[in-house]
């Protein structure tokens, strides 16, 4: 179904409510999510993007509903990601000599992924621009690691709307389709989590493309992300939580995470978490079990966070592999400026402290010496090594 953008410019993607996961399963999705695919009919007709394979179908059906491809002038591939790229082939086995314009690392990501390499590719990179008629012209900047070495955005000229592809969206599902009418609290949240998960590993890339894009001083009126609402009325809100979000992010927030065996580093967990709010009784104090809680979900904390403690009981000379597979997650995330702490029960050898704060310092961590290690079951000694590890982690904050 066409749902009017601007003008002549239509979304026409998939609202896809049951997606539970992204990535494989690395990545969840709770509220539901789209793939916003656009369709502009000036005096060019202009594809940008497609859906997800499991959506070609429907997708091609829908704008055979409207148009014949026959009209489709230029399809525009701003990343070839399957989430945009899943529906290209349906297409254009149906209009074979269609012009797709996109960066030369989207054409190896395309050809790579769908071994055409005979479709009619147009290089495009930053500054060039394509005439769509009706005084209109698109124009396209690169977006490389944002979040793939192919992303592009694409400028839209007199409507003055930004396809920005994967940067600026939500994996969140929204009949009302813009910002304004969205419920915002979800969409920021949304928002937020997207940048913490899979644009922060990117921030020094994403930092200088928020800067170029203000020195472009482009009009922008909307802008029209590949996933999530459409913003139309926080423009300059999201440009700004950009700009933010990628410059050593944290809030006044304290994070404790951590797995447990025979609930020993649970309660030291806790015990942490307490001295933590008495320490500093205005910061957000939070405490996540790894195994009972959406790993996304509490990277996001993580991202607000200026701080994190993170526990696990030694097992076989190790830490838990939940907190062992979330480590390896955490490191990808590259977070920079926040303090960390360890602790962890254990019976025999006792290593799991040491590699947690080996992971933690190779994760971009400034991890303080003082720890709460505890043999066996905690004591009120142990408690008390519990009570400095908090105490010297605020203090590390200031
Ligand atoms: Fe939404 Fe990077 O794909």
């Amino acid at each position: 179904m066409f749902k009017k953008v601007k003008n002549n410019v239509y979304w026409v993607g998939k609202i896809d409510w049951e997606l539970e996961w992204f990535h494989g399963h690395d990545y969840s999705i709770n509220r539901g999510s789209s793939q916003n695919a656009y369709l502009i009919r000036e005096e060019k007709t202009v594809l940008v993007d497609t859906v997800w394979a499991p959506h070609k179908n429907e997708f091609v059906d829908n704008l055979k509903k409207e148009i014949d491809l026959k009209e489709i002038d230029y399809i525009i591939a701003q990343h070839g990601e399957v989430d945009h790229s899943g529906s290209l082939e349906a297409i254009v086995s149906e209009i074979p000599d269609v012009p797709i314009y996109c960066t030369a690392n989207c054409v190896k990501s395309l050809v790579g992924q769908y071994h055409h390499p005979e479709w009619n590719f147009h290089v495009v990179k930053t500054g060039d621009e394509l005439d769509i008629g009706n005084g209109k012209k698109l124009k396209f900047i690169e977006m490389r690691m944002l979040h793939w070495p192919d992303s592009m955005a694409t400028f839209m000229t007199g409507d003055n709307i930004l396809f920005s592809m994967d940067v600026f969206g939500q994996h969140y599902a929204v009949e009302e389709m813009f910002d304004d009418k969205a419920n915002n609290c979800d969409m920021w949240s949304e928002a937020m989590k997207y940048f913490a998960n899979i644009i922060h590993t990117f921030a020094p890339m994403c930092k200088m493309k928020m800067a170029e894009l203000d020195k472009m001083n482009l009009p922008i009126e909307l802008i029209a992300p590949s996933h999530g609402a459409i913003w139309r009325s926080q423009i300059p809100e999201i440009i700004q939580a950009y700009k933010d979000w990628s410059d050593n992010y944290q809030e006044d927030q304290i994070t404790v995470i951590y797995d447990t065996m025979w609930d020993g580093t649970k309660k030291l967990a806790h015990r942490i978490a307490q001295t933590i709010k008495k320490e500093s009784p205005d910061s957000v104090v939070k405490i996540y079990n790894i195994s009972q809680f959406d790993k996304n979900d509490i990277m996001t904390e993580v991202f607000k966070s200026k701080a994190i403690a993170v526990g696990s009981p030694t097992v076989a000379q190790n830490m838990l592999s939940s907190v062992g597979g979330w480590m390896e997650f955490l490191k990808e995330c590259r977070f920079k400026g926040k303090k960390a702490g360890v602790f962890g029960c254990y019976g025999w050898s006792g290593e799991a402290c040491d590699i947690l704060r080996k992971n933690l310092t190779e994760s971009g961590f400034d991890v303080i010496e003082t720890q709460a290690k505890c043999n066996w079951n905690p004591d009120e000694e142990n408690f008390e090594a519990a009570d400095e590890l908090a105490k010297d982690l605020v203090a590390a904050c200031k």
